[in-house]
């Protein structure tokens, strides 16, 4: 079982969004029984609460259903998922903090738009404040560096 989990600040809208569509495309490659798929936030502002209704219509638009409670990102996150993937540089940084006060963990740190075709190694901007034109542009980019994570992860796990 490769687990992984998606890191943004609020964990209502854009890692949410990451851990739906991961879903998505995981379960189209029928990989769900490999897979463990969770999403948290660096910050306690809406622990509890559901994702973004504007996060939500985008998704539930194309498709894609997202179901969470948002939580907090712990340290003991490092211990027990293989891959932590921050949304932008602030969510990178805070994990890593917690991964050098713990001397360090097995878990693999990695920005979720390293796995981008467009923009590599950008972020994906925070939506929360902005238009509708935001949620639609965090969408895209979740699809597609989603996808290649998956992409990335059978092919290091000989998964099929
Ligand atoms: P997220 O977006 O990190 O993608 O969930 C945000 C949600 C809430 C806030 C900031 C970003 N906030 O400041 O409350």
């Amino acid at each position: 079982m490769i687990r992984v989990v998606f890191v943004c600040l609020g964990n209502i809208c854009r890692s949410p969004m990451a851990e739906g569509m991961f879903k998505f495309h995981v379960e189209k490659s029928g990989l769900g029984q490999s897979f463990f798929i969770d999403s948290a936030g660096t910050a306690d502002y809406h622990i509890g609460k559901q994702p973004d209704d504007r996060m939500c219509k985008t998704a539930k638009d194309r498709g894609v259903l997202l179901v969470h409670s948002a939580r907090q990102f712990k340290s003991n996150d490092l211990a027990e998922f293989d891959y932590v993937i921050p949304m932008d540089d602030q969510n990178f940084e805070n994990v890593k903090k917690l991964e050098t006060a713990l001397n360090g963990s097995k878990a693999q740190i990695i920005l979720m738009r390293n796995f981008d075709t467009i923009e590599k190694g950008s972020i994906v901007p925070d939506p929360y404040y902005g238009g509708d034109e935001g949620f639609v542009e965090v969408y895209e980019i979740l699809n597609r560096s989603t996808q290649n994570l998956l992409n990335y992860l059978i092919e290091k796990h000989q998964l099929k």
